[in-house]
């Protein structure tokens, strides 16, 4: 079955593999043969109608919403934040006058966001929920759905939701953009950008080596690891981090990287690792700025940097694609790193200590 790892060792490790597939099927269920992307029409008018997106998600969901809330922002011009679901329930922020709720669950049964749900509801307002389980809790009672369609996901890390999650917030933002006469969103072109994703996606999970490497050089035996990178590329670092400490217990955090220098700077030592994510060319200088004083406290320094943001001395080059989509490309050196570290470790990747896939308590 599609559940099976086969020869894999582990199941995370297959379900890395497993993403440039994700990306074509996603493709596949959301373009038409124009390759223009098509959402339910219902939903597009409620969407259109709204005036706010509130992007409600747990764990790494949450990290996608992160994302998401930037291409919502920036392909339709509508406002949109990503909340904690637990956060939201009962600290609940002001509400515009034409809310929209999105809903992200890999699970579809997180007893956080249904909370939120069961709250919204009875409020009268409509919502969607992206999940990777139709027919789950948080599928069937929000206003719609839609698939993630990245097949079942065992390992409790989270990988190939959150890729599917981000490629299908694209898509919606993109019809969203489009409907609402936004350029940014005609001039995207999402399916092309989807496949140079997948070939993009290939590329780093085809390099294994490396990233098994980079664990035992740089991670294995450390205590704190720092992801750093600014807009997309922190919310990416946020993402990146849970990976690390999820399945090698390394403590890690993901820092905007113009705050390192309010706190977090203090705890270099020798040898800590710091990452630097850097895809946003608006960005590019300022955050190797950030590295560099970190190096000059001892750290010792990585890049993940987009081809045409690179040079000769960076450590993990990615293909070229759109700014908006890098978090795509960015996450996957991070999903092997932890991987290959936590193995190397000896630990359980696939079930890490005190995690659960799915939580249904609050
Ligand atoms: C648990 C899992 C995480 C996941 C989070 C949200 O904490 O260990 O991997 O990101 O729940 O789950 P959901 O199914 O709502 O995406």
């Amino acid at each position: 079955s599609e559940a099976d790892k086969g020869t894999y060792p582990h199941y995370m490790l297959k379900e890395i593999d497993d993403q440039p597939a994700v990306m074509r099927k996603i493709v596949q269920t959301y373009f038409n043969e124009d390759g223009e992307p098509q959402i339910d029409g219902a939903l597009l008018t409620d969407l259109k109608a709204a005036d706010r997106l509130y992007i409600v998600a747990a764990g790494t969901s949450w990290h996608a919403g992160l994302v998401g809330a930037k291409l919502f922002e920036r392909l339709a011009h509508v406002s949109a934040e990503a909340f904690v679901a637990s956060e939201f329930a009962y600290d609940t922020p002001m509400l515009s006058e034409h809310p929209f709720f999105i809903f992200l669950s890999q699970s579809g049964e997180t007893a956080d966001s249904r909370e939120v749900l069961t709250q919204i509801k009875a409020a009268g307002y409509h919502s969607l929920t992206l999940t990777n389980v139709q027919n789950s809790t948080l599928s069937r009672e929000a206003t719609y759905t839609m698939a993630l369609e990245a097949g079942p996901e065992i390992a409790v890390a989270s990988t190939k939701a959150y890729t599917a999650q981000i490629a299908v917030e694209a898509v919606i933002a993109k019809v969203l953009g489009e409907t609402l006469g936004q350029d940014a969103a005609r001039d995207f072109d999402l399916a092309n950008q989807l496949g140079l994703v997948a070939n993009g996606i290939q590329a780093l999970v085809d390099q294994k080596e490396v990233f098994e490497e980079i664990a035992k050089n740089n991670f294995v035996d450390q205590r704190d690891a720092f992801y750093i990178g600014r807009g997309i590329d922190y919310a990416l670092s946020l993402e990146a981090s849970l990976k690390l400490k999820e399945i090698t217990y390394i403590h890690s955090e993901g820092v905007a990287a113009g705050e390192l220098k309010h706190g977090p700077i203090a705890l270099i030592e020798a040898g800590t690792p710091v990452i630097g994510v850097i895809t946003q060319a608006k960005t590019a200088g300022l955050t190797r700025s950030n590295l560099a004083e970190t190096a000059a406290r001892g750290s010792h320094i990585m890049t993940i940097v987009s081809k045409s943001l690179a040079n000769a001395h960076d450590d993990i080059v990615l293909e070229d694609i759109d700014e908006l989509l890098s978090p795509l490309l960015a996450i996957i050196p991070a999903q092997l790193i932890s991987y290959y570290t936590s193995l190397l470790k000896g630990l359980d990747v696939d079930k890490p200590r005190n995690l659960a896939k799915s939580v249904t308590v609050q």
